[in-house]
């Protein structure tokens, strides 16, 4: 079964309601009809209310950029699972590099994100991926090792089907620096070796492994047209509606 590609939008601290809703209104016209992918927005958690609205009945998915591990508690700034959801939110994001490096979060709470996602049957989108100085270290493939373990300790196979994997290198995120589609796939295969350890041959064949990293849409055939990568996490190039179709339209 060939997968199909998850092409997402990260739009991390950006947009008002208003900014959201018009990105929306001009973005749906531009992907009617478009079944080849599937189409998601992660806005902020303010903005989630809005751009589901906007997005109904439409062939475009809206999910969180974070969730909590709780169901509830006293947890300031936090969003849990069933907020989510009563909103109508169905896909998260968990454990983006930003995360990690801004907000100190492992692999043991991605991990926990990881079960409570699943749980609530929200699609998670686990982010994954080293740093600068790891790569050039050649610890690349230790690295995503241990990230991909990390986040799924306690998972079995038949939990596995709703999970999404994206490789984004950190050094490629807003900056401008591609990973090259040779370098994206030898990641991708790493990544995928791992989870067909963990998971067995079927979840590892089956699993969606997105690229994400200053995708734009002149790079985007090249990388999400390899039969490795199954998709694509976009930050910057996400933001405006023109460039976002494009890629999804790549
Ligand atoms: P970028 O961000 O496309 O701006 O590099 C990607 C991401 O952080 O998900």
């Amino acid at each position: 079964m060939p997968r199909k590609a998850l092409i997402a939008a990260n739009w991390k601290m950006f947009k008002t309601p208003a900014e959201a809703k018009a990105f929306v209104d001009a973005f749906l016209p531009l992907v009617a009809g478009h079944d080849r992918d599937e189409i998601a927005l992660f806005p902020s958690p303010v903005l989630l209310p809005t751009v589901i609205e906007a997005a109904k009945g439409s062939n475009v998915a809206v999910g969180a950029q974070n969730i909590h591990f709780a169901e509830e508690g006293a947890y300031t700034g936090e969003t849990s699972l069933n907020q989510l959801k009563a909103v109508g939110g169905t896909h998260t994001l968990i454990g983006h590099s930003e995360r990690r490096q801004y907000f100190a979060e492992t692999d043991e709470i991605v991990n926990k994100k990881l079960h409570t996602a699943l749980k609530h049957g929200v699609v998670p989108v686990v982010c994954v991926g080293e740093v600068l100085a790891e790569r050039e270290a050649d610890k690349t493939a230790d690295v995503l090792k241990t990230q991909i373990a990390g986040a799924l300790v306690g998972i079995t196979a038949e939990m596995a089907a709703p999970i999404v994997i994206a490789y984004e290198p950190v050094w490629a995120i807003g900056t401008g620096k591609t990973a090259t589609p040779e370098m994206a796939v030898d990641a991708h295969k790493i990544i995928r070796a791992e989870v067909a350890k963990l998971l067995g041959a079927e979840v590892a064949a089956a699993v969606r492994i997105l690229y994400g990293g200053s995708v734009k849409p002149d790079n985007a055939t090249s990388l999400i047209g390899q039969e490795e990568i199954d998709g694509a996490l976009v930050g910057g190039a996400s933001l405006k509606p023109d460039s976002f179709a494009a890629i999804v339209k790549y």
